[in-house]
């Protein structure tokens, strides 16, 4: 073994299995040949001047030409300098003056049943309206507005009407709890919140608006309110002089708003992520190269061709939405399905009745929705004529070759290439993918990296990492779509992304390269853990805990879960004695209040006290092993012994 190979990071499973492209694709593909893949990505390492210079040239309108390519002093980076842009613009106005207005950008499907498709002129229009409604209520330049909404056609709306005049959204997931809204209006200081006065989930109505009306008591920097009504007779509290109803400002606004000519780096969006620390962290992505890298990878990965119907099944509250709902697909001019509710609503065979019905040729979800497929039964998926399917993609989290063999036989029918797509909020875009006409796929690996993506495998000292060996996974060289910092703290990011290995981009997870140069994704490196494709800290979770009156200390790991990736235990010490049932009940539902449904706890343990080295850590890899069943501890006496026999091991291994 190697001196480098001597800090890998195991791995255990192998896969040998490979799936060969279907050669139905090559013809009329994007990328139809690994030589054509090889020169471009030749060209994007050796030369990247030259590539992005053409790229951007030919993939944005610019209203003034960029004359820089590309500064860069890591980790400070400026791509297509002093150029002037607007992403709203390549989304809606490119299309429609290029003589595609008529073309259907949106179809849409609510919860209940209800439709609506937008072309491109439509959507353009209302996109001018709604810009205009911001500038009533103040909105300039630069300012921040939250959007925190259903997946309704007013949502991408939102979000472009802020692109348009240079506003900088920031999408908060609408299963966040009123606390995360405050937390994340306050540090972006934002002016405006725009939501909805309920949201469809399974047959239900969540009261949205009540959510944002209690962080708006927390919201200083917050003026107004923009209430879009989604549910028509749903009493809805409006506060005067600061909310406002979407219809009543949008409906009668003048649909003329040019876009505002906006230089390469003004902020596009804020999306706020679990970082290894308790507060999530608002990353920045600016204007020109961000477009230009969803545009692009969205093309290359989906193979995009013009009578696609193109199904992105995320929320706009992730980057995937940001970028392969809204940005990618629109500045491509691609028609996208978006669908408001729940899968299984009102029954399991949701998502396969939208694709039998609208002939989606493209569908791209996240292997926890597969595994929840699996489980809901094949006869659902059998009921529905799938053919019109072409491309299949996965993304948030690995997927298991169980996982990727039932989507690959049963929704792709063995035709289908499956696109595993490893990326993050931070990179804007996919980063690593399979492409579908030329890559031979193998089950459990992102693959190759696309144009412009330069990966390294390092090992704690720095060094590279021999093939066939896991260690840290950085991007060597910048990329067009990459963040350009956390909103308002630079020493975060810094410290966060570029210390650790200098000069080079910190994933965050740990990957493998093998003998054909195929990437395995580990898994992370630091306390973020995946659950059902959403990323959370584990810090986060416990500060949540310890906020509770009667939580002394907590600890909160992820273990394996069938259903979610991952799901979070939790093992705390608490003031009450004889702590039981309802306090377990009563923790739960307080996670949920403090940070939202997605980061309630699968189960929680009472323990007297917490397993601690000497120094006074605590022992969280023999927390993982006890919440995984690797090592029992059902009860408190137990993980106390288990701690004796943890701190007896570490003096073996010293
Ligand atoms: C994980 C989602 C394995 C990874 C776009 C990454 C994946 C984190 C994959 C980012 C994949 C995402 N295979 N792991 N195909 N895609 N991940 O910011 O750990 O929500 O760092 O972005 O999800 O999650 P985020």
């Amino acid at each position: 073994m190697s001196d480098s190979a001597a800090n890998h990071v195991d791995h255990i499973l192998t896969e040998d299995r490979l799936f060969p492209p279907p050669k139905s694709l090559a013809e009329g593909a994007v990328i139809g040949s690994e030589a054509e893949y090889q020169k471009l990505y030749d060209q994007a390492a050796n030369d990247p001047d030259t590539f992005w210079d053409a790229m951007g040239k030919k993939h944005l309108h610019w209203f003034e030409p960029f004359d820089q390519v590309c500064q860069w002093d890591a980790p400070d980076v400026a791509w297509f300098v002093n150029g002037k842009t607007n992403a709203s613009y390549n989304c809606l106005d490119a299309h429609v003056l290029a003589g595609n207005g008529d073309r259907a950008a949106i179809i849409w499907e609510g919860e209940p049943g209800d439709t609506r498709t937008l072309t491109y002129s439509e959507l353009l229009t209302e996109v001018c309206k709604a810009a205009n409604g911001l500038r009533e209520l103040g909105i300039e330049k630069g300012d921040v507005v939250s959007i925190y909404m259903p997946m309704t056609p007013e949502l991408v709306i939102a979000m472009l009407a802020c692109a348009r005049i240079g506003a900088i959204h920031s999408v908060i997931f609408a299963g966040f709890s009123a606390e995360s809204i405050a937390d994340r209006n306050n540090d972006a200081q934002a002016k405006l919140v725009i939501t909805a006065n309920g949201l469809y989930r399974r047959g239900k109505v969540l009261p949205l608006k009540e959510v944002v009306d209690e962080a708006l008591e927390k919201s200083t920097s917050v003026k107004h309110c923009l209430v879009l009504q989604r549910i028509a007779d749903q009493e809805t509290s409006m506060i005067e002089g600061r909310d406002i109803w979407w219809h009543d400002l949008v409906d009668s606004a003048s649909a003329d708003c040019p876009a505002v000519p906006l230089d390469s780096e003004t902020p596009l969006f804020i999306l706020y992520t679990s970082g290894s620390t308790g507060k999530p962290k608002g990353i920045l992505h600016t204007t020109a190269g961000y477009n230009l890298w969803a545009k692009l990878t969205f093309q290359w990965v989906f193979d995009h061709r013009e009578d696609d119907v193109y199904w992105c099944t995320a929320d706009c509250g992730w980057i995937t939405g940001h970028s392969y709902v809204v940005y990618g697909p629109l500045t491509a001019g691609a028609t996208c399905l978006m669908y408001e509710g729940a899968p299984n609503y009102p029954a399991e065979d949701r998502f396969w009745e939208l694709i039998e019905k609208y002939k989606v040729t493209t569908l791209y979800t996240a292997p926890t929705a597969i595994r929840a497929f699996i489980k809901w039964g094949d006869q659902h998926v059998d009921a529905h004529d799938l053919s019109s399917l072409r491309i299949l993609g996965t993304v948030g989290e690995g997927i298991n070759p169980e996982a990727w063999m039932w989507y690959h036989k049963k929704i792709g029918a063995e035709r289908c290439p499956i696109v595993d797509t490893w990326w993050q909020t931070e990179t804007g875009g996919i980063m690593m993918s399979p492409l579908p006409a030329i890559t031979a796929t193998k089950p459990g690996s992102c693959t190759k990296p696309l144009p412009g993506v330069i990966p390294a495998v390092i090992d704690e000292a720095g060094e590279r990492i021999e093939d066939g060996f896991g260690g840290m996974l950085c991007i060597e060289k910048p990329w067009p779509g990459m963040l350009r910092g956390i909103w308002g703290d630079q020493e975060r990011y810094v410290e966060q992304y570029w210390s650790k290995v200098p000069g080079m981009y910190l994933t965050g997870d740990n990957a493998r390269r093998d003998s054909d140069g195929y990437y395995w994704i580990m898994g992370r490196i630091d306390d973020v853990i995946n659950v059902s494709g959403h990323r959370l800290s584990t810090i986060e979770v416990e500060s949540a805990l310890v906020s509770h009156p009667a939580v002394c200390e907590a600890a909160v790991v992820g273990r394996p879960h069938e259903l979610k990736g991952q799901g979070i235990s939790a093992f705390v010490t608490v003031t009450t004695e004889n702590p039981g049932e309802e306090l377990r009940n009563e923790l739960r539902m307080h996670v949920r209040k403090e940070i939202g449904a997605l980061a309630q706890p699968d189960d929680i343990r009472f323990a007297a006290v917490l397993p601690k080295t000497r120094s006074g850590k605590i022992m969280r890899r023999l927390l993982r092993d006890i919440a995984a069943g690797r090592e029992s501890a059902g009860d408190t006496s137990t993980l106390e012994d288990y701690t004796v026999m943890a701190k007896l091991r570490e003096e073996d291994d010293n």
